[in-house]
């Protein structure tokens, strides 16, 4: 069970900044509310009265409509915001778009966006909570929760684990925010992927083992996390092909066998099957990948409450 004591950051923008205690209580708390969608009338009147509103500059399907569940399972109201349909289409800049929002007096803002910092920006200056839905290339803080809770749930720890990231870590907020918590929380991670999509210093900065090739990252693994290459993040072409990143870089079962036998694997989606991971690993008994975004769910049920519920447990 969480601890009532703990101190709780107004906005969660990154993982960076919260103790290995704050992870923890935030996954039990899951584990907590996992039961609620189990239920046959799926509702508790947790944030009853308490308006969310979600504002999604980028495209989502998974973290946009598990948010929406998420507050929609603890009675709050909702209003969703996309940039196409607002007056960010009409040269609206997005503080000004926030500052509108927030004179609706909205208790949190859910915001996803192109631009790396745009999260921290909008915390910094809305009275409300701030919750990143993923920011450019820098944090996706809750996507990496559900993934250390799908882990503890398959696994029963996270201390120890040997956990591979595959695949475009240099565009990926998911590798980001996931080499965080993992190794808060005692996993040995190791990344792996080609040589134009890393960058230097992970080892220094995440503590994390960097390889060139999967096969090495692979050896014994218990946790295989796959990335999906982040063209839309990509400047050029940095791999000739999607075949030859299959055959070099891709999770096939030739390479799953590397792992130990009851390694899972997870993606964090949408998944290009045939690219990162053939389609038998995708529909392999290891593959947990559904098994995240019902846990998506409820980790973001846990957020919500323990951020927005509670506004007298946050740091002055
Ligand atoms: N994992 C993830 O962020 O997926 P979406 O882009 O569909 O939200």
């Amino acid at each position: 069970m969480y601890s009532e004591n703990l101190v709780w950051p107004k906005d969660l923008i990154d993982l960076r900044g919260l103790s290995a205690f704050h992870l923890t209580a935030i996954l039990d708390a899951a584990e907590n509310f996992r039961e609620v969608s189990e239920r046959e009338i799926k509702k508790v009147p947790t944030l009853r009265g308490k308006l969310v509103v979600f504002f999604f500059h980028e495209n989502s399907t998974r973290t946009r409509l598990s948010f929406e569940v998420a507050a929609k399972r603890l009675s709050a109201d909702t209003l969703s915001l996309s940039s196409s349909g607002s007056s960010m289409a009409k040269g609206e800049t997005l503080l000004d778009t926030a500052k509108n929002i927030e004179a609706m007096s909205p208790d949190a803002l859910v915001i996803r966006h192109s631009a790396s910092g745009a999260a921290q920006f909008l915390g910094d200056r809305l009275s409300c909570p701030v919750l990143n839905a993923g920011d450019g290339a820098h944090a996706h803080p809750t996507q990496a929760l559900l993934d250390l809770l799908t882990i503890r749930r398959h696994k029963g720890r996270i201390q120890g684990l040997k956990v591979a990231i595959i695949g475009d870590i240099a565009h990926s907020r998911v590798a980001r925010s996931n080499m965080i918590g993992l190794s808060a929380l005692g996993a040995q991670v190791r990344v792996a992927g080609p040589p134009s999509m890393m960058v230097g210093g992970l080892d220094d900065e995440y503590g994390v083992k960097v390889f060139s090739r999967p096969e090495p990252a692979l050896e014994g693994a218990d946790v295989i996390i796959m990335l999906r290459i982040q063209l839309e993040r990509q400047s050029g072409q940095l791999f000739p092909g999607a075949r030859e990143y299959a055959r070099v870089y891709g999770l096939n079962p030739r390479r799953l066998s590397l792992a130990h036998p009851e390694a899972i694997v997870l993606h964090p989606g949408p998944v290009n099957q045939g690219v990162e991971m053939s389609p038998q690993v995708y529909q392999c008994p290891q593959s947990v990948i559904l098994d995240q975004v019902s846990n998506g769910v409820a980790v973001r049920m846990a957020l919500l409450y323990l951020l927005v519920d509670n506004p007298e447990r946050h740091k002055a």
